[in-house]
């Protein structure tokens, strides 16, 4: 090797300072250089004053960190690399052997499944609760609960529960409460006026909105929890790489543009979907009629707004293979996982298999499938669906 290799790693030009566009730098590192010993040694990765490793934190990472707590009305915020990692962050952060968790018995399907094989291995108790009945949760909380799930609406189900209720019961009892706050993304309500304590937020979702990126934040408003969770964080090893915090950051400024977009699109479609006799309930939280309607209402304003997410039970005459033709009928929605991203989904469900039964029964006999809206045309997304409806 010539000194050419040495010139091109340690070159000595640095770019003028006082460069300023709409997007702010994408920093990418694992190494962070230190300009002396001592301020290597005098390095702290719990404040956000300096820099220690990549997975700590870079000027990108921190700027998306503050910004999500200015979406999400927190103080401190870390990032994961999804949003499951988000919620595992929580668990591990506040569960020990011999503590008890409650988790909704309608709850994001993967936060009950790490419950009830990694938490229970290590001695953790998970207890599901019904989210629409705040006496359920008051009579599952023991002395042994440390640590309360809330999720509005329920996954799939769609069912928004009285969140402000909930949150008083764990405060009352002493139980520190993790609101998972992907569906209303900081745009529909503001996660913190609750009471709940923490905000898991699969940012994978709406402040992605592209459905090319994987991540998470977990958001307080009180030092002592953040710290609890910032050390856990840093000990899985669970940072985010620059380009895909480089792409939440560009997102995020249209977060509330998407949100509006895929609101009023997927209401119109829930509202047509309502009118049609192969479907027995349409699940939207903003649609009367919906369970827990009146609790979005107090919680996000009459005008309020709403995710891109709905569900709809078809009526019981129709077989799971006849619902799963119609699945396969749509063109335009696509059959896959997630939402909020700019193409149509569509999933259907097994209910059943997926709460428990002595918790809160599922009454319906059909089957649920959920739809995800996308940025298409309204007009083609429902031709799409009266094409394939035909196909029942
Ligand atoms: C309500 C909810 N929470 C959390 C997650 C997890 O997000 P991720 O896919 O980034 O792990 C999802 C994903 O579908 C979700 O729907």
């Amino acid at each position: 090797m010539s000194k050419l290799a040495t010139d091109l790693v340690h070159h000595p030009y640095k770019p003028p300072e006082g460069f300023s566009a709409p997007q702010p730098g994408v920093f990418k590192a694992s190494t962070v250089i230190f300009a002396s010993v001592a301020q290597m040694r005098a390095r702290d990765w719990q404040q956000k004053k300096g820099y220690t490793y990549g997975l700590h934190g870079t000027p990108t990472s921190f700027t998306l960190e503050e910004r999500l707590c200015r979406l999400e009305g927190g103080l401190q915020c870390v990032l994961a690399p999804s949003g499951l990692a988000a919620i595992a962050i929580v668990n591990l952060a506040f569960l020990k052997t011999g503590d008890e968790v409650l988790i909704p018995n309608n709850a994001y399907g993967p936060n009950k499944a790490l419950a009830e094989h990694e938490l229970k291995s290590w001695g953790i108790t998970c207890r599901y609760y019904d989210a629409m009945n705040p006496a359920d949760l008051a009579a599952r909380i023991s002395a042994k609960t440390r640590l309360a799930w809330l999720e509005a609406p329920g996954s799939v189900t769609m069912e928004f529960p009285d969140l402000p209720a909930l949150a008083a019961l764990c405060r009352a009892r002493d139980v520190t409460s993790a609101l998972d706050n992907t569906w209303g993304a900081g745009v529909a309500f503001a996660p913190f006026e609750t009471g709940a304590d923490i905000s898991a937020h699969a940012l994978t979702k709406y402040p992605s909105g592209g459905g090319d990126v994987l991540m998470g934040s977990v958001i307080t408003r009180d030092e002592a929890l953040h710290l609890k969770i910032k050390a856990v964080h840093m000990r899985l090893g669970y940072g985010v790489g620059g380009n895909d915090a480089e792409a939440v950051l560009r997102s995020l400024p249209s977060i509330e543009l998407r949100y509006r977009a895929h609101d009023a699109a997927a209401r119109e479609l829930a509202s047509w979907l309502k009118g049609r006799s192969e479907i027995e309930q349409v699940l939207h939280p903003a649609i009367e009629g919906s369970p827990g309607h009146e609790h979005w209402k107090a919680l996000c304003g009459a005008q309020g707004v709403a995710a891109g997410l709905f569900s709809v039970v078809f009526d019981g005459k129709y077989s799971t293979a006849q619902v799963d033709a119609f699945c396969d009928a749509l063109k335009l929605f696509k059959l896959g996982y997630s939402w909020a991203g700019p193409v149509s989904l569509v999933v259907p469900y097994d209910i059943p298999s997926m709460r428990d039964a002595s918790v809160s029964a599922w009454s319906y006999k059909g089957v649920l499938v959920r739809f995800s809206i996308g940025l298409e045309d309204v007009a083609s997304l429902r031709a799409d669906l009266e094409q394939a409806l035909a196909v029942l």
